[in-house]
């Protein structure tokens, strides 16, 4: 991978996401962690890239821009729904400035553009980089930051001990069902499986601890 692509699309990333700064109902952590999740997301995209044998600094470029289109300011849920499609329109001039091809531009915008909803408005192909831009993106959703970031946003500790424990139950049944997915490779379903396990070993022994922290047990 060349250093001057990856800082100038870090770079790029930066300027587009800083108006976020201003929008007084999200503020600046959440510009922050929006730019710290992409370069996770560009990590695991690495990674992933890596095992499989393609494009490692195209993979990585497409990766850090995936959410570029947060430069915009949504008020509408269909915005939201829409920010893979926006943030591809966004990074193509950018990418060709980087010097790539009309085709190598296409592939890492298609990428992008279907990382939500799996929908672009534009014709292209799922080749195996297209599809772990959204791949990366929903394996670092499932990792422990995040984890972490449901249990305080849920301000788990304050709980009832009893909607401690349904949490716990929901929690595992969603698990199971999302452990199930395929993804666009081998090594990307891997890394989802691996994630999916440690939450539910985490969630699994916190929901036996809760069991054990009350009469109920002792009586049975
Ligand atoms: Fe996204
Ligand atoms: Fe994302």
């Amino acid at each position: 991978m060349r250093e001057e692509i990856i800082r100038r699309t870090e770079q790029f990333l930066r300027e587009k996401l800083a108006p976020m700064e201003q929008y007084e109902d999200i503020g600046r952590r959440a510009m922050d962690y929006r730019i710290e999740h992409s370069l996770r997301v560009a990590n695991i995209g690495r990674e992933i890239a890596l095992r499989e044998g393609f494009d490692e600094e195209k993979c990585v470029v497409a990766c850090i821009l995936h959410d570029v289109g947060y430069a915009i300011k949504y008020t509408e849920r269909e915005d939201f729904r829409n920010h893979g499609r926006y943030g591809a329109e966004i990074a193509r001039p950018f990418l060709s400035e980087l010097g790539y091809s009309e085709l190598e531009v296409a592939e890492m915008c298609y990428g992008i553009a279907i990382h939500v909803d799996d929908k672009a408005d534009f014709e292209g192909e799922r080749t195996p980089l297209a599809l772990t831009v959204g791949d990366a993106d929903n394996i670092d959703r499932l990792d422990v930051y995040r984890l972490y970031e449901n249990l305080h946003f849920k301000d788990y500790v304050n709980l009832s001990i009893k909607d401690q424990k349904a949490y716990c139950d929901k929690h595992l049944a969603g698990l199971t069902r999302l452990r199930a997915m395929e993804f666009g490779t081998v090594t990307a379903t891997e890394l989802w499986r691996e994630k999916i396990d440690y939450r539910l070993g985490f969630i699994g022994k916190l929901n036996a601890q809760i069991e054990n922290s009350s009469i109920d047990k002792l009586l049975r």
